[in-house]
């Protein structure tokens, strides 16, 4: 019997082979690191529901970054975690991140600083709005423009109100601040990937949920819309979170769309790979399965908690 058929094998066989036929690959250039900033001196706090991630001072983070950045960290993404839920914090010239800035960028001039711009650490009731859209978005803008003065290269708005990215490029431009990237969470899905999250930002909401304003997990093509809507209103890159979960919003997104994209694997992803490896039921490379997908799928960049374990050569 004469029979062809194809040998894919031959491309498996050892370790060079396979990396020779690779078509994906991560480096530390694909990472950026969220932190949790708190007010305070000499503060370095494990997260209970996020083992690994920590509440920090902005010296303590210094501190502890000098061999990450050594390393080949290139991006952190900024939180902050205020102890007085007062909403003028978020805009203040003495708030955490605007006093944090300026000390990370004295350390580490090459670091890409990414704040996050929401009020849900602000607000009393957790909420990423003060009840008014447009409203919320002209506090939103106010926070970008604080973060931009204070030096971030990038301002991450992550409350998913309409038309915020309109208002925050207009006063970013109105004061000349045409250096300081948009990347907008344009399309973020109402998820209970969030729960260790909130704990870390003290930011759960007190009545109800975010799926006012949050998308529906159940939509794709109002994924696409939300990305149109927001590039249309001055977004410079694009982000999809989760990412485990919404791998073909990623795919889909990167064929449509040419801009870049960065996927958030969030906190509930991260806890579910980390007690998976903590309780030996799989191996550390697990995670490097799990960001291997999210950058094959189309992510160019990729928000984890794992970068520390990454780049100290723990996974
Ligand atoms: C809040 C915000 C959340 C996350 C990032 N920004 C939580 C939420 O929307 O409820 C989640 C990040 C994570 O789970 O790792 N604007």
């Amino acid at each position: 019997m004469s029979k062809s058929f194809k040998r894919f094998r031959s491309h498996r066989v050892d370790e060079p082979t396979r990396v020779k036929y690779r078509e994906t690959f991560l480096t530390t250039n694909d990472f950026i690191l969220p932190i949790f900033l708190v007010d305070g001196k000499n503060i370095s706090r494990e997260i209970h529901s996020m083992p690994g991630v920590y509440h920090y001072s902005v010296d303590a983070l210094i501190h502890n970054l000098s061999d990450l950045v050594c390393n080949g960290l290139r991006s952190v993404l900024l939180f902050s975690v205020p102890q007085e839920k007062k909403i003028e914090q978020a805009y203040s010239e003495s708030g955490i991140i605007q006093k944090s800035i300026p000390l990370i960028k004295k350390e580490f001039p090459g670091l890409e600083i990414i704040t996050d711009v929401c009020i849900c650490s602000y607000t009393e009731d957790g909420h990423c709005h003060v009840g008014d859209n447009d409203k919320t978005c002209e506090i939103l803008a106010d926070i970008a423009l604080s973060h931009a003065r204070a030096g971030a290269n990038i301002v991450a708005p992550s409350d998913m109100m309409d038309g915020r990215v309109y208002y925050i490029k207009e006063k970013l431009i109105k004061n000349n601040y045409h250096d300081t990237l948009i990347l907008s969470y344009a399309a973020k899905y109402a998820s209970r990937f969030y729960g260790p999250f909130r704990e870390a930002a003290n930011c759960s909401p007190a009545k109800g949920d975010r799926r006012t304003y949050q998308m529906d997990y159940s939509n794709s093509i109002e994924a696409l819309a939300e990305i149109a809507a927001d590039l249309e209103e001055g977004a410079d890159q694009i982000m999809i979170k989760p990412a485990m979960c919404y791998l073909d919003i990623i795919a889909k997104a990167k064929m449509k769309f040419k801009v870049l994209i960065v996927a958030y694997n969030v906190s509930g992803e991260y806890l579910m790979i980390k007690n998976s490896i903590s309780n030996k039921i799989n191996p550390p490379d697990i995670a490097w399965e799990v960001l291997t997908a999210i950058k094959r799928a189309g992510a160019d960049r990729i928000v984890t908690y794992f970068v520390p374990d990454i780049i100290r050569g723990l996974l």
